[in-house]
């Protein structure tokens, strides 16, 4: 089919055609901005799960219905990590003052324009200048040096006059486990104060399924503060949407055996249904794919999964994980125990603690339960498999 028209997206963030199988997410987040409005209040949401579920294109969802709702949108992103812990609170403060300028229309009242003199203020004292949002500093607010301090009294500025016209402040996080501890801590006792004092601020944060414990690492509250959601794999009904909707808008379809093929190579997760359904679009020459171009189109998806996805994991490791992930690999995507894995590779457990904790500090692994450990990747284990045949 022409390949102008492909209507899937297999990649990173990317909108799929048919977002399938998240309603009750956005409902959630919804909930969230309506209760807001009303003054009532509601929890934070935290989306947790393994890599190409589909959490930062619902993260995306969720700024969008947010800024369609009003309200004052500040993303992050943990892993832009080039330069640390200062150089994440410089992006915060840019995006704080870009999404602030946005704010500074003409009769903005003067308790925002105090607000936006906090954002100037603890900006200034990041030492990021440049951006001129129009407003002079709001002196001894939010710059005391300490960033749990700052960020509270930065959000409590805002959040009093966003309360005025029934706004918030959303704070939008992914890869939020790969934030520096001092600014997790920081965010949760700002939003552990804003559910107290009901100021309308809220974290919607994603990230690998270790975010929960990560958080509840940083303050003991953490478990009480957020609405957890785990996100996986589709259901058959979701997938199959996922797969078919995007086809039939373009007036193509699946004969049944080409659908379920596709749908089993995918195990419903988002990523590869959306790298299977490229590979159909672009294999099949009529506008109904065949048994026959779908068979094709599996053994092209994974060859593409094979140079993409997985590799760009795979490359980041070092021997010694490679060869820890290769013991790992033989157990599956189910995950492993960590002593099992000492025994195979006749090592005391001790010595492999290193290894471990390197691999969940790149993301590629992660620890359901003690004890034990998984990859982050679905299909993972299969791929390390392959290449060690
Ligand atoms: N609900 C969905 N239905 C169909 N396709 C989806 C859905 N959610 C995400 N996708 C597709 O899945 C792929 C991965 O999405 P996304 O980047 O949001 O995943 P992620 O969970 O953030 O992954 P990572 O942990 O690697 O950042 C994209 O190609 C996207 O278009
Ligand atoms: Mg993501």
């Amino acid at each position: 089919m022409e390949s102008a028209l492909n209507p899937y997206s297999p990649g990173s963030g990317r909108r799929p055609f048919e977002l399938a199988g998240r309603q009750s997410e956005i409902d959630a987040f919804d909930l969230l901005l309506a209760k807001t409005r009303q003054r009532r209040p509601d929890r934070g949401i935290v989306l947790h799960g393994l890599r190409g579920v589909g959490k930062t294109v619902l993260l995306n969802e969720f700024r969008r219905q947010a800024e369609h709702a009003g309200f004052m949108v500040v993303s992050l992103e943990g892993r832009d990590a080039e330069g640390g812990p200062k150089a994440i609170r410089a992006k915060l403060a840019r995006n704080l003052l870009q999404a602030g300028r946005k704010l500074n229309r003409r009769g903005a009242g003067t308790r925002l324009v105090a607000a936006l003199g906090s954002i100037a203020s603890f900006s200034a004292k990041l030492g990021v200048t440049g951006i001129d949002i129009g407003v002079n500093l709001n002196h001894g607010r939010a710059d005391s040096g300490s960033i749990e301090v700052d960020l509270e009294e930065l959000i409590e500025d805002l959040c009093e006059a966003l309360a005025e016209n029934r706004s918030g402040l959303i704070f939008i996080i992914d890869e939020m486990q790969d934030l520096d501890d001092g600014l997790i801590a920081a965010l949760l006792s700002a939003q552990h104060l804003a559910n107290q004092r009901e100021w309308p601020f809220y974290i919607a944060g994603a990230g690998l399924p270790n975010l929960p414990s990560v958080l509840a690492e940083a303050r003991s509250y953490a478990e009480r503060i957020f609405n957890y959601r785990s996100i996986g794999a589709l259901t058959r009904e979701a997938a199959e949407a996922a797969l078919v909707v995007p086809a039939s808008r373009h007036g193509a379809r699946y004969v049944p055996q080409a659908k379920d093929l596709l749908l089993d190579a995918s195990g419903g997760y988002p990523y590869f249904l959306q790298e299977y359904g490229y590979a159909a679009w672009e294999t099949a020459p009529e506008k109904t794919v065949t048994v026959e171009d779908a068979t094709v189109a599996v053994a092209i998806g994974q060859a593409q999964l094979d140079q993409g996805f997985f590799p760009s994991r795979w490359k980041r490791a070092s021997n010694a994980e490679k060869a820890f992930l290769r013991l790992m690999a033989m157990d599956g995507d189910a995950g492993s125990s960590t002593s099992e894995l000492a025994r195979r590779a006749e090592k005391k457990q001790s010595s492999m603690t290193q290894t471990r904790s390197s691999l969940i500090e790149k993301g590629i692994i992660y620890a359901p339960a003690l004890g034990t450990v998984a990859f982050t990747v679905p299909g993972m284990a299969e791929y390390v498999q392959r290449l060690s045949e």
